[in-house]
């Protein structure tokens, strides 16, 4: 039986990958913030999968040392991980200089060090073996330096990266890596990451227009994953869009956001 472990599996898009593993047959290994969530997962996958086997731990992957936690405990529990998801991401609206210091270090620590950190422990235990996928949930915002949401898209914009430099650096070792870049999504992602001043609001209506549903993100997530694709989109046109936004610098994207998110606070 092949296993998956996937982080951040609680709610959102995490959550419908959990799914999906689970109706392949998969093991699911989850590591995700709230107990009540997994509580509620682990109802849903024994309703849903009742043959499936799962581990659901509670975890913060964020923290100092996590992802060395995380292989220590999967050794230890003979979870030799086939698939792992680093899905775990969170951003936080508002003007840069406005944000809560303690929140933006979480947000860095996970989108960027924590997901590194698992990349480069279960990277090597793949490279060991010499087999193994990594699925990273980078974003489209990771091309559009936006503003009111600096530091998120330049955190996805590390993971859109990052995961082609590990790819290349894996690949002749049988490791598979691949980054999912997805658009504005149906989660409790807008929620998390409210802004209480104006820019925070303004920038949470500019980007909640036409969103994706989670379960959508996460099946071209998996197809993508499976047939082998380094930069995963979740339309042809989203594709040819990420493809369009590389022909403008980083300055004319911000100055058009802000022009949006100006003509949002206005109104
Ligand atoms: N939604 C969008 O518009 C969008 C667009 C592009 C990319 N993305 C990316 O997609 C990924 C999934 O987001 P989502 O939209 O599904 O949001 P979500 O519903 O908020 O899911 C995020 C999941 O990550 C978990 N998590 C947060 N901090 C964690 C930590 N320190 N350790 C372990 N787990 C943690 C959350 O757990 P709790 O529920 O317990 O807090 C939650 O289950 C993120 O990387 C996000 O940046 C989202």
């Amino acid at each position: 039986m092949k296993t998956v472990l996937i982080t951040g599996g609680g709610s959102g898009i995490g959550r419908q990958f959990c799914r999906l593993f689970a109706a392949d047959g998969y093991r699911l290994v989850v590591f995700s913030l709230m107990q009540d969530e997994l509580d509620d997962l682990a109802l849903e996958l024994q309703r849903d999968f009742p043959s499936v086997e799962t581990v659901l731990v509670q975890k913060d992957v964020a923290q100092d040392g996590a992802a060395d936690e995380v292989l220590t405990y999967c050794e230890q529990h003979n979870l030799a991980i086939d698939v792992l998801v680093n899905n775990a991401g969170f951003c936080v609206f508002g003007d840069h200089v406005a944000v809560d210091g303690k929140r933006l270090e979480s947000m860095l620590k996970l989108n960027v060090v924590g997901l590194s950190q698992m990349c480069r422990v279960f990277g090597d235990e793949m490279k060991r073996r010499g087999s193994g996928k990594i699925l990273n949930v980078g974003s489209m915002a990771g091309y559009i330096p936006t503003v009111g949401m600096a530091a998120y898209c330049a955190s996805k914009a590390y993971v859109n990266n990052f995961s082609a430099g590990i790819a290349a650096e894996l690949a002749d070792y049988g490791v598979q890596v691949s980054v999912l870049c997805p658009p504005a999504t149906q989660s409790k992602f807008m929620a998390t990451a409210k802004g209480d001043d104006d820019t925070g609001k303004a920038v949470e209506k500019f980007v909640s227009g036409n969103m994706f549903t989670a379960e959508d993100v996460a099946k071209a997530g998996y197809k993508g994953l499976m047939a082998g694709k380094r930069r995963i989109s979740v339309t042809p046109m989203l594709r040819f869009s990420m493809f369009m936004m590389q022909l403008f610098s980083p300055d004319m994207l911000a100055n058009l956001t802000l022009k949006q998110v100006k003509k949002l606070k206005a109104a």
